[in-house]
């Protein structure tokens, strides 16, 4: 089939290339021509695994281009795949959505769906598609389905190839159809439901799995209060396939560009329409409070960090990407600076994202050892393996002070037993 797909960030890039690998002649739209020469060239502007080696096996049926018209014009299917972020009141904007909508109405001279892939608030397909239906140029059916994404950076290219579920969400057998057909080829069940419904399958499922969080976190803090252990709780707990092994993993809180967005753009939309959503309340505001964990720990060693040397390990809000959104680090380094404390940090990947936003206010270290040298405290932010598999006598090795505070429970028991017998002070959530 012939399909475009406006956007080229997370979603919209690996949503196009994964099209291109089962088949689609696809044309990636964008605005930014720096971006596209980038992608022509095979290279990706994120960080994503296995994504340039797609791009590079699927070059034949991928395009990349500024000019909407020609891509939209004879197009069977376009994608929408923008950024919906948050406003200042938490609700999502929507701004590019209708920019590539007025762009589609202007451009196309054929009936086509357009698939709304970007996270929108339920209700926003209707209002699209009336939208495209009143500023079309030409005398075309086009019909709007919502396909939202559930893919995690990372793991963004397994997760769309072999989807835990696709959703299709429309209103009529046509467009039912024709998606049905888009994705005839994936490993993954397909669900066909209402528009309305798709849309909040996206919003519920992300701020269920980020009140998993926050509930794991709660329990995790009340852990270290009563003398449990959170990892050996976790696991218990998910012995039970009614709650389920996964996300039940505490630490410093969530971040990324999906939960913190999603979970204060469904309260919003809940508060909008005079309900009060008071589950996702609560996972919004436990996390807030969770990102400080460790600075709060921290407090417990140093009254002030005035002219102490403190080492960051990971800056990203997860390992496997470059993506810094409402990532811990952004919180609490511009504490640790404020109070004037020598801030070290080293990230594999996410250090020149960092220091786009932090220029030469922190100092920025090639390697684990680097930045433990002469180090009064270290706090782990980020699991990246380079940190779990840290032979544990660096820490006393190199450190002025060996006090390491663990937002992300790198170490297992026996490890934290070593730190133990070689003086190291050792603190994580919930154990
Ligand atoms: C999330 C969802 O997992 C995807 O299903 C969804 O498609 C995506 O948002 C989206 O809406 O686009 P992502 O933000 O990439 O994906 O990352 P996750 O792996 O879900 O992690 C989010 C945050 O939760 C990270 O900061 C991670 O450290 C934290 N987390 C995750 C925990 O603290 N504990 C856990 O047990 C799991």
């Amino acid at each position: 089939m012939k399909i475009a797909v406006a956007g080229t960030g997370y979603v919209g890039l690996v949503t196009g290339v994964c099209l291109a690998e089962h088949g689609h002649q696809v044309v990636c739209v964008d605005i930014d021509e720096k971006k596209l020469e980038m992608m022509r060239l095979g290279k990706s502007p994120i960080y994503e695994e296995g994504l340039e080696e797609l791009m590079t096996q699927n070059a034949s049926r991928l395009t990349y281009t500024t000019d909407y018209v020609n891509a939209y014009r004879n197009a069977q299917v376009i994608f929408i795949g923008v950024g919906t972020p948050e406003k200042s009141d938490g609700s999502a904007n929507l701004q590019y959505v209708y920019q590539v909508a007025e762009q589609i109405a202007l451009s196309v001279e054929n009936n086509c769906v357009v698939v709304i892939k970007s996270t929108v608030p339920i209700g926003t397909n209707d209002k699209v598609e009336e939208y495209i239906k009143n500023h079309l140029k030409h005398d075309v059916v086009v019909e709007v389905a919502s396909n939202p994404e559930f893919l995690s950076q990372g793991t963004a290219v397994r997760d769309t190839l072999h989807a835990s579920r696709i959703i299709i969400g429309t209103e009529t057998e046509r467009a039912k159809q024709i998606l049905l057909d888009v994705y005839k080829e994936f490993d993954a069940p397909i669900l066909t439901l209402g528009r309305r419904s798709a849309e909040m399958v996206k919003y519920a499922s992300n701020d269920f799995l980020a009140l998993k969080i926050s509930y794991i976190n709660e329990i995790a803090n009340l852990c270290e209060i009563v003398g449990a252990n959170i990892d050996e709780v976790a696991e218990g707990m998910g012995y039970d396939e009614r709650i389920g092994k996964k996300f039940l993993k505490a630490g410093i809180g969530y971040g990324g560009s999906c939960f913190p967005k999603d979970t204060k753009a469904l309260s919003w939309l809940a508060s909008f329409n005079d309900y009060e959503l008071k589950t996702v309340k609560a996972a919004i505001e436990v996390n807030e409070q969770q990102k400080l964990k460790l600075l709060k720990k921290a407090r417990r060693y140093y009254e002030s960090f005035r002219g102490k040397t403190v080492t960051v390990l990971g800056l990203t809000f997860k390992p496997g990407t470059d993506d810094l959104r409402e990532a811990p680090s952004l919180i609490n380094v511009p504490l640790l600076i404020e109070e004037g404390a020598v801030v070290k940090v080293w990230d594999p990947i996410g250090k020149e994202n960092f220091r786009k936003l932090f220029k030469d206010s922190v100092e920025y270290c090639v390697s684990i050892e680097d930045a433990l040298k002469s180090s009064d405290l270290c706090m782990i932010f980020t699991e990246w393996d380079d940190v779990k598999n840290l032979n544990i006598e660096t820490y006393k090795k190199l450190m002025n002070n060996a006090i390491v505070l663990d937002g992300r429970n790198c170490y297992t028991s026996e490890s934290i037993a070593k730190m133990r017998e070689q003086k190291i002070t050792y603190e994580s959530i919930g154990r």
